[in-house]
């Protein structure tokens, strides 16, 4: 489990990483688009943690995919982290309207991991058939993580079992639905059978499918229970029925983005 750090900007957006940190987060979710890299560079130092202890995901935004713009901007980014090397770097969303081909950005991914400035390099937002062209471009085994919206209302099982078949890790963004997944009745329903929550029933049972969740909050509070869902096991019966939750409601929809699986 990460921590989602978009809007966690100023001194209280420190603070809110500087709890999560306490609580047990070590995988920070950043982006050049959400101006949170300094606050979680703040928060680590403050943490007195080793740098290693801590797993760095930001993404490069839209504005910085042209010729020549992706590694001085992670550059950037690693300097805003306060860190020298970025332990997953993502394409945040392909370029707006086909501004840029992928073509033009996706080799500039691969020359950053080359250059050692990044461990891993992976794509957000990213359709089957985007990954693929992606992949005939800079080559096989690379792309390591593809960033998606994934909740109880929104599987995305096509997309999801083609990452799994290419070696491709999924992160689950918006992964207790914005807050929504405590209105649906069945997911309270498992809650109450569990004395947990319904945020913890959807990030345990997206946990229970191999993918990795950065649920965000601004309490810390929600943030220590959210975490606790890292302890909360679901039986069939509760992964049956969570699965039967899939309505294709996609939340985050950008009219000059792709079109999705
Ligand atoms: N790659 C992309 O394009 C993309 C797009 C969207 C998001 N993301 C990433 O995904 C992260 C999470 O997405 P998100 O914040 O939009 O959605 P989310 O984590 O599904 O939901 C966050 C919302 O739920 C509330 N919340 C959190 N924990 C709660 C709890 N235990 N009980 C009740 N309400 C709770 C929060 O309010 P409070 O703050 O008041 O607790 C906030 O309004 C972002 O921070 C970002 O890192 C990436």
């Amino acid at each position: 489990m990460g921590l989602g750090t978009a809007k966690r900007n100023g001194p209280e957006g420190v603070a809110a990483i500087e709890a999560a940190i306490e609580i047990g987060y070590r995988h920070l979710d950043t982006a050049q688009d959400y101006r949170s890299e300094a606050e979680c560079g703040e928060a680590m130092r403050h943490s007195g943690l080793p740098r290693e202890d801590f797993f760095v995901t930001t993404k490069v935004s839209t504005s910085n995919l042209g010729p020549g713009d992706v590694v001085p901007s992670l550059r950037r980014s690693a300097e805003e982290l306060g860190i020298d090397v970025i332990d997953l770097a993502l394409v945040h969303w392909p370029a707006k309207n086909g501004e840029y081909p992928l073509e033009t950005y996706m080799p500039q991914m691969a020359e950053a991991l080359s250059l050692g400035l990044v461990r891993q390099i992976g794509v957000s937002n990213f359709p089957i058939a985007y990954l693929e062209r992606s992949e005939a471009i800079i080559g096989e085994n690379l792309i390591a993580n593809n960033q998606v919206e994934v909740h109880p209302f929104l599987q995305n099982r096509a997309l999801v079992a083609h990452c799994r078949s290419r070696g491709i890790a999924v992160t689950c963004y918006m992964p207790i639905a914005g807050g929504r997944v405590a209105s649906e009745p069945e997911i309270c329903r498992i809650a109450e059978k569990h004395g947990a929550t319904p945020e913890q029933v959807s990030l345990a049972y997206l946990m229970a499918l191999d993918l990795i969740v950065i649920p965000s909050s601004a309490d810390a509070g929600r943030l220590r229970a959210n975490f606790g869902a890292t302890g909360l096991t679901l039986d069939d019966d509760d992964m049956r029925a969570m699965a039967a939750l899939d309505r294709g409601e996609r939340l985050i929809v950008r009219d000059w983005g792709p079109v999705f699986d």
